[in-house]
């Protein structure tokens, strides 16, 4: 949308001139000209109030693009080792070794490696927050990594998990843990992996397969490099100059802090100091905090950081923009939240509209 006029804007969302120009000045901008040019914000407000959903898309034409670390989500059975696997493999992390640990709780974390390279993993709980923040378009992830306990073997929402990763179009990496137990059968596991359709590498297709036990510590290094092997293969990339694109994880409120968002930057670099508006809410960054809780200046990709400066409380998969001052901010999460309600107040006389069809 950027710098577009009304009168192109009318053209692409359909609406007549008069229409959008009655709209700038409800949300409080002068009525343009409708060949002059409109700044992105007041674009995308605009598109928004006509019911397109505009998310903005930077463009990365002509920026340079640098390899980034991988963003990689656990996913798997219940109590078939995820958050210890994640412990294990958080302990492994040089960075919070040389810390003494990863302090705070993010909700994200970086296993940087001696080699150089680094994978960022989000620490939420299961596939719920996965399809919570895919359903609300955040494609944060770029791998999954399934766990199926070596005992247990395939259970509901390992398939559940793999349908997941399959309709967001994010590569598998197995994870086979408990490998230390005496009832551990991975082969068994193998083969019910590749009866439910997944081409695991050993059988010829590309799905990796690492053993490993999380409670022992073993099979992660081994884990880590498939990892960096399928990131490979995957061409990561991401744009680091200019504006960032970013996602929330997870967001909590602090007594003394105010809201607090655990972002995740997809492209461009994230600054102290920024307008930010964040799903309907905005604000203006104050700190950033890396994952030990070190002050930072900038957030680049795949770094997870914490924001802290927000005006209220957003949520999982809300997507971060930058914008140029506190007034558009302000202006662009006022429409938002316009947006959302009269989209929440559509779908509960939606909801009505149902029953009452329902009851004929
Ligand atoms: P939910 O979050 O409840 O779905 O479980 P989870 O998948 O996070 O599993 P969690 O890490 O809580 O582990 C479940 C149980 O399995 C705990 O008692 C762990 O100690 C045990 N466990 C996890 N990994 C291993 C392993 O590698 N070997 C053995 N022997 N036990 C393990
Ligand atoms: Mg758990």
């Amino acid at each position: 949308f950027e710098g577009m006029t009304v009168s192109e804007l009318a053209k692409r969302t359909g609406e007549s001139t008069v229409t959008l120009q009655d709209i700038l000045v409800n949300v409080g901008e002068k009525a343009e000209s409708e060949f002059e040019p409109l700044s992105i914000d007041v674009a995308e407000l605009v598109a928004m109030e006509v019911g397109i959903n505009a998310r903005r898309i930077h463009s990365n034409e002509g920026a340079e693009l640098l390899p980034r670390p991988p963003v990689v989500t656990v996913m798997g059975h219940v109590d078939h080792g995820k958050t210890s696997l994640l412990d294990a493999l958080r302990q492994t992390s040089v960075a919070a070794k040389e810390a003494g640990g990863i302090t705070q709780h993010l909700g994200a974390f970086v296993v940087d490696m001696s080699s150089g390279a680094s994978i960022t993993f989000l620490d939420t709980p299961g596939h719920a927050a996965f399809s919570a923040m895919r359903a609300r378009g955040a494609a944060v992830t770029d791998i999954v990594v399934l766990v199926v306990a070596a005992d247990d073997g395939v259970m509901r929402q390992t398939l559940e998990a793999m349908s997941h990763a399959k309709a967001a179009n994010v590569p598998i990496v197995v994870a086979i843990n408990k490998c230390d137990k005496p009832a551990a059968n991975p082969d068994r596991v193998k083969i019910q992996l590749a009866s439910e359709g997944l081409q695991l590498e050993e059988m010829g297709g590309d799905v990796q397969v690492v053993e490993v036990s999380a409670v022992q510590k073993t099979g992660l290094d081994n884990l880590e490099e498939a990892l960096l092997l399928q990131a490979e293969m995957m061409n990561l990339k991401a744009r680091i100059d200019g504006p960032a694109q970013a996602y929330v994880v997870e967001a909590r409120l602090d007594k003394g802090r105010g809201p607090l968002a655990t972002a995740i930057v997809k492209a461009g670099t994230l600054v102290c100091g920024q307008y930010v508006v964040i799903g309907s809410e905005w604000g203006r960054i104050r700190a950033i905090r890396d994952m030990i809780g070190k002050l930072a200046v900038q957030a680049r990709p795949a770094m997870p950081v914490e924001i802290e400066g927000l005006k209220g409380l957003p949520m999982a998969g809300d997507d971060i923009i930058v914008v140029e001052s506190e007034e558009r901010a302000k202006m662009l999460s006022a429409g938002r939240k316009r947006k959302f309600e009269k989209d929440r107040l559509r779908k509960i006389s939606e909801g009505i509209e149902t029953l009452e069809t329902c009851e004929d």
